[in-house]
């Protein structure tokens, strides 16, 4: 069983897939905890139902992006953590971290990416009125949203898709595509 910490700063609808996944199934990761940049985020409040620990950090009460980090990544040894999932953690991870955990760090991105880095990628895609968009989880490093793709999936513009409908699908793909990855990826012997 590997130990998995999620990230995140909103709602957390993707750390609730990941748990109602490993629940459903028996899978080979345990979310050991939920680190969030954002206090009053809903994401805590799913982890507190579910028993799940969460460290609940403000980048503001530090000095420096190096401090930050260097609090969660105690706290990720503190638990065992071997791979930490970027779940909506809407914040670039820095050198304390990803050298702490290089090649062992995964993120899930609401678009086929190259195509619509950064925020708000599915209003970036249904402005573009591009006929297909998607979902991309794809290793970190020092980018925002760069980094070497391990899984994407196409999800279809309809003609009369609005931004509510896109959102929902790019989310049912996120859902189910995420557990199945991190699945993979505990699973194996690699050193993750
Ligand atoms: C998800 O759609 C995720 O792909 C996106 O934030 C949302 C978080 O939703 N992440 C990014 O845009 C990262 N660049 P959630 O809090 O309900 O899981």
């Amino acid at each position: 069983m590997k130990k998995i910490a999620v990230f995140a700063s909103g709602s957390g609808s993707n750390f609730q897939a990941l748990v109602d996944a490993a629940q459903a199934n028996q899978l080979s990761y345990e979310i050991a905890l939920l680190v969030c940049d954002k206090p009053g985020a809903y994401a805590i409040e799913r982890a507190d139902k579910v028993d799940v620990p969460s460290l609940v950090v403000s980048p503001k009460d530090f000095a420096s992006k190096v401090d930050y980090e260097k609090e969660i990544l105690q706290k990720l040894n503190d638990s065992g953590v071997e791979l930490i999932v970027l779940a909506g953690y809407m914040r670039l991870i820095g050198e304390t971290l990803l050298s702490a955990y290089e090649g062992r760090i995964v993120n899930i991105h609401p678009s086929l990416l190259p195509s619509f880095p950064g925020k708000d990628a599915i209003g970036q895609a249904f402005q573009a009125k591009v006929k297909v968009t998607g979902v991309t989880v794809h290793y970190v490093d020092e980018g925002m949203d760069t980094g070497p793709i391990i899984a994407q999936e196409a999800v279809r513009m309809d003609e009369d898709e609005t931004r509510e409908s896109l959102e929902a699908k790019i989310h049912q793909v996120e859902h189910l595509l995420y557990p199945n990855v991190i699945q993979k990826l505990c699973s194996t012997n690699r050193n993750v």
